[in-house]
């Protein structure tokens, strides 16, 4: 049976026992910092186990795509370990429990796979009495092929929803004659091949340590595909599967060499087709290669792959053309990979290139080290510059080691791997890989009511108050000053959802009072919450009430919104396809769009995005809105937004021909009300992720007329007219270098000037000519090229110049004819006991020296008594 029945006869399996089929969420992780991959099946479903989000089906079922990279070492080495896999899993939210996740497992395993019953072996956690109940009496299961276990049978991350496991097992070599006991690790755990964990999650695991039973009970069960292929492909690894074979295959023909010949190069071809398959779906889904976080994730695997390549014989960029292999195998299912496929192939090449000329410059600077390691007599290369050849230039420590073997040389490998395991930690500190996941056992789900939007269509709407929430608690009334929380049967006001800002405006109780919105927000039971403040008055829960929302502030945010669709495509025109939306925020003053590309936007990408969006507001085409069904929505080539859930029905958002999105918000009725949109700035927000930020008709309009007035502003100082400014500036700049010119030409002269002036004002120490002298307003160089020119025109003596810099910096520069230095006066010496007066000190060369000082108050003091100084030494 191939992979792609599989698949589908699992999803079709627990459609039909009443779960929706959910779409694999993207292996990025949409509004959860707490992993760095999607890493199993119930994922991105969390918050359905912790209760802030009610599922519209509480029987659910998917094909997760996963990537686990806790093991990157083993892949390619063992039969199964794998960096990409899919889980398929089955999950009850507060439905059915550990009765029908036994019976259906064993049904479809046996039923719809065919597997032979007999070499089924389960695992139930050592007191889960129940699930044993179920496998021997229900199912009919021997006992002696039940183990109980603990240690994996537990399925807990830390905090959150957690509970015993069952696991099934396949014996793969039955032909060895039964086991008295089962146990899974019966002949070192080579035998019996794990293929479903069914786990029961009944226990919080709360933050103090302790578990207590949650209210509902879930079911959150997870089997590997490629495990289910190899047992009914009856192949000894997950890699001789229907899903690695044909990559492992072009890669045998890329390098001429057969698989399954020597033990070396089957590592290397299983290595290349793990991790072609990660990293061609991670940048599917929007990681870039980087060297952080994800993108290093994708850069490591990248690296090991081409390295691999070479112990292939594959010596040139290979990895971008298995992309279309990958493709072939499984852009059947996950078309995000057939739409993303030319994206994945130029990233994956100019990475791999990238990494070629990186490796070249690895070995040269590898070379260069052992020149140095052996000219200082040592046969030892420093642990740390191996670690560094490994961490920057992706050099395997093997690999050094071989070079460094073929000239006599060892590695510190103990230093080596001290230097790996700092590394280790610091990455493990920087991020939280387990998720943590509070359960919100709330209020509000306790609050069964039915509460209609009619935002849509009204920006004011009577309605009735159905429930208000104060302090935590359900109240009747709500009194002046008192925040609250309220829902009411039917709303204008719109949530906070797909990164349109909620509402704000006045919920009035006719004369007799007044609550003030704030912020409106979706609650776990689907209806918008009003967080409100009271302003006057008192409102009791049924009161009749008029609800109306700040018209002018939702129209700024239609505007802001269409607009965002428009540059979404146009984006997309401009930069590519790849454009993939990483979040937005709409607000009334200004859009923000986060999308993934690789480098920063020029200044002419920037006119033609702006440009386009601008076409489309002045053909003022009308904004259709539609409800229809998914697939109606795709033929129309509607573009969904990342990590949208999906109803049966969606809401179709079509401005003109242009762009189509599914999309939940609040939009103009034509594109012309958008009036004028602005690009204001573009940046980076991470690896491979830009931002743009916008602004729409009247925030636009504020927008020009600022930039207007500074232009003005610039023209009335330089008395131009605002046409003439560039000339203007040219011919200012102009001038400034002339003028610049001709100060560095007068400050020539002028020193002349100060030197002659000086030079008749030296006076004598014990016969020495001297002098000492401020110069306020010149700086270290000056004082340094006056005394220099006055010590080449005087025979013999000592010369102390000073100056104050600013109100806390001295500077001081002394100068001594060479006759001087015979009788034992050295300028660094006296400079330093001068300086020192002020609190500073410096030195130089017997003829000339410098020093700064701090206290400017004493700059007068240590000038006057340079003479002493002079007097002390001669
Ligand atoms: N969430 C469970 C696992 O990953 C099914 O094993």
């Amino acid at each position: 049976m191939k992979s792609t029945e599989i698949r589908n006869r699992w999803l079709k399996f627990f459609e039909s026992k009443g779960h929706e089929i959910v779409p694999s969420a993207s292996l990025v992780p949409y509004n959860d910092p707490s992993l760095l991959w999607i890493n199993a099946g119930m994922a991105p479903l969390k918050k359905y186990f912790d209760g802030s989000e009610i599922p519209r089906n509480p029987r659910l079922t998917n094909s997760q795509k996963c990537i686990r990279t806790n093991d990157i070492e083993n892949v390619g080495k063992t039969a199964r370990h794998q960096t990409m896999f899919e889980m398929l899993g089955n999950f009850s939210i507060g439905d059915y429990f550990k009765k029908e996740a036994i019976h259906w497992a064993w049904e479809f395993a046996t039923e719809e796979l065919g597997f032979d019953k007999e070499r089924i072996y389960v695992t139930i956690h050592t007191e889960d009495e129940e699930a044993f109940g179920y496998w021997t009496n229900d199912i009919g299961l021997p006992a002696e092929r039940i183990a109980r276990t603990e240690e994996d049978n537990f399925w807990d991350i830390g905090e959150g929803p957690c509970g015993p496991c069952s696991e099934l097992f396949y014996d793969l070599k039955p032909e060895m004659g039964r086991d008295d006991v089962f146990h899974p690790d019966n002949h070192d755990g080579n035998r019996y091949l794990e293929f479903w964990n069914l786990v029961f999650t009944q226990f919080n695991h709360n933050a103090d340590g302790s578990y207590n039973e949650l209210p509902k009970k879930n079911i959150d069960t997870g089997s590997g595909l490629e495990r289910l292929c190899l047992i009914l492909q009856g192949v000894e690894t997950n890699f001789d599967t229907d899903l690695f074979q044909p990559i492992i295959q072009e890669t045998a023909r890329l390098a001429g060499k057969p698989y399954h010949e020597k033990a070396e190069w089957d590592v290397a071809f299983k290595v290349i087709a793990d991790h072609v398959r990660t990293v061609a779906f991670s940048i599917g889904d929007g990681a870039l290669p980087s060297n952080e976080g994800r993108g290093y994730v994708i850069r490591r695997l990248l690296r090991r792959a081409v390295r691999c390549g070479k112990v292939l014989g594959i010596e040139k960029p290979f990895m971008y053309t298995l992309v279309s292999v990958v493709v072939d195998i499984m852009g059947g299912h996950y078309s995000e990979l057939v739409q993303k496929q030319e994206f994945i192939e130029r990233v994956v090449k100019a990475e791999e290139e990238r990494f070629h000329v990186t490796l070249a410059d690895g070995e040269s600077l590898l070379a260069e080290v052992l020149e140095r390691v052996k000219a200082e007599g040592n046969n030892v290369l420093p642990g740390d510059q191996a670690f560094r050849l490994y961490d920057t230039y992706g050099f395997p420590i093997d690999l050094t080691e071989d070079i460094c073997a073929e000239q006599g040389i060892s590695i510190d490998r103990a230093g080596f791997e001290e230097a790996l395991n700092e590394q280790r930690q610091r990455a493990r500190a920087a991020r939280k890989d387990v998720a943590s996941m509070a359960v919100q056992t709330s209020l509000y789900e306790e609050i069964k009511i039915n509460s209609d939007f009619v935002g849509y269509s009204e920006t004011a709407a009577p309605a009735t108050v159905l429930a208000m929430i104060k302090d935590g608690e359900i109240v009747t009334e709500a009194h002046e000053g008192d925040e609250i929380e309220l829902f009411l049967d039917r709303t204008p006001f719109y949530a906070e959802s797909g990164g349109q800002v909620a509402d704000i405006g006045l919920i009035t109780v006719g004369e007799s009072a007044i609550v003030q919105v704030t912020d409106v927000q979706k609650a776990p039971n689907g209806y918008n919450l009003h967080k409100a403040k009271v302003l006057s008055g008192t409102v009791a829960a049924l009161a009749t009430v008029e609800a109306s929302i700040d018209h002018e502030r939702r129209v700024s945010i239609t505007r802001n919104h269409t607009a965002t669709h428009l540059l979404h495509k146009a984006l997309r025109e401009v930069l590519g396809e790849h454009v993939a939306q990483a979040g937005s925020l709409v607000g009334p003053d200004r859009l923000r769009f986060d999308f993934s590309h690789l480098s920063g936007m020029t200044a002419d990408e920037m006119a033609l995005v702006e440009r386009k969006v601008n076409e489309q507001i002045w053909a003022n085409a009308v904004v259709e809105i539609n409800e229809m069904a998914i697939d109606d929505a795709k033929k129309l080539g509607a573009m969904a937004l990342f990590g949208e859930k999906y109803g049966d029905v969606v809401r179709v958002v079509k401005a003109g021909d242009y762009s189509v999105e599914l999309c939940g918000g609040c939009h103009v009725r034509s594109t012309g009300e958008i009036g004028l949109f602005k690009l204001v700035s573009e940046a980076s927000i991470g690896a491979g992720i830009r931002r743009v930020e916008a602004v729409t008709g009247k925030g636009a309009y504020e927008f020009v007329v600022g930039q207007e007035r500074l232009l003005q502003e610039a023209a009335g100082k330089l008395r131009a007219n605002v046409n003439d400014l560039p000339n203007r500036i040219d011919h200012l700049q102009a001038n400034i270098k002339d003028l610049s010119k001709e100060i560095e030409g007068l400050k020539g002269k002028l020193a002349a000037g100060e030197v002659g002036n000086l030079l008749g004002q030296m006076t004598e120490v014990s016969g020495v000519p001297f002098l000492a002298a401020k110069l306020d307003g010149v700086d270290m160089d000056g004082l340094r090229n006056i005394a220099d020119d006055m010590k080449n025109r005087i025979e013999s003596g000592v010369i102390v110049l000073g100056a104050a810099q600013g109100e806390d910096k001295v500077s001081f520069v002394v100068a001594v004819t060479k006759d001087l230095n015979g009788r034992g006066i050295q300028a660094g010496k006296i400079v330093k006991e001068v300086a020192a007066i002020t609190g500073g000190g410096g030195g130089g060369r017997p003829e000339l020296a410098q020093a700064g000082g701090k206290d400017v108050s004493k700059l007068q003091e240590a000038l006057n008594q340079a003479s002493s100084i002079l007097a002390g030494m001669l």
